[in-house]
């Protein structure tokens, strides 16, 4: 179990001729088995953040350390091979696969990491009735209402066993009462010891669940 750790981490993005801080040297630790809620206004950095923690981009200057190993040094291969064994993403738009049914979709990230295809079914299975949708396993995406898609999503995140779940926005689509058993879903997933990170600017729904926030303001730390 490690912990996650920015160093003075700052994000730039090149606009044209215009240069848009996203972050601006952020330092900050998260501890193994945390649920922390990343919260701030539209445009403060917050989904920039959490794809920095996930691996998915690299900070322009600082250092991000998932336990002992800084992602800001690794290749994009490392990267990748991180990303693959150690983070779970979810979104506020699902991004399931349209085309493949809710069993295939939590399938689908075994198969990149080369688990066998009847443990990958099997495992795929189990994570669906984690979720409460074991009859829901061969409907697409398109006959699934949102609650019901990201509940898939969060099944698919967890196929490869991840220490750390990154969502961005996960409630952000959907009504109260189905963000609510979102809730509940990383609720038991983090008293299972995970560690979640959770975007949101819904915090009065949050507070419930997460042990505390980090509130972004202007792509830096504001508490
Ligand atoms: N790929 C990008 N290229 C250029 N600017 C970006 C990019 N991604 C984000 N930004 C800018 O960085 C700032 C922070 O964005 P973001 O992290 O998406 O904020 P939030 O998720 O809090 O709404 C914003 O000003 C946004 O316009
Ligand atoms: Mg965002």
């Amino acid at each position: 179990m490690s912990s996650l750790r920015l160093e003075s981490v700052s994000k730039e993005y090149s606009m044209g001729d215009r240069l848009v801080r996203a972050l601006d040297s952020v330092s900050l630790e998260i501890q193994a088995g945390e649920l922390v809620g990343i919260a701030g206004r539209s445009g403060s950095g917050k989904s920039t953040l959490l794809n920095l923690l996930a691996g998915m981009d690299r900070p322009s200057s600082g250092a991000i350390w998932a336990g002992n190993r800084n992602l800001a040094a690794m290749s994009s291969r490392e990267l990748a091979n991180h990303r693959q064994h150690t983070v779970g993403m979810i979104f506020q738009f699902f991004y399931l696969v349209t085309t493949m049914t809710a069993l295939q979709n939590v399938a689908l990230p075994m198969a990149f990491s080369g688990v066998a295809a009847s443990q990958r079914l099997d495992r795929a299975r189990s994570l669906l009735e984690s979720v409460g949708l074991r009859n829901r396993e061969d409907h697409l995406p398109a006959q699934l209402s949102g609650g019901e898609q990201q509940r898939v999503a969060i099944a698919r995140a967890l196929a490869n066993d991840p220490e750390f779940l990154l969502a961005d926005e996960p409630t952000g689509n959907l009504d109260s009462a189905t963000a609510q058993e979102i809730l509940s879903i990383f609720k038991e997933l983090n008293a299972q010891g995970r560690t979640i990170i959770c975007v949101t600017h819904e915090m009065e729904l949050f507070s419930g669940i997460v042990g505390r926030f980090i509130r972004l303001q202007d792509g830096k730390v504001a508490n």
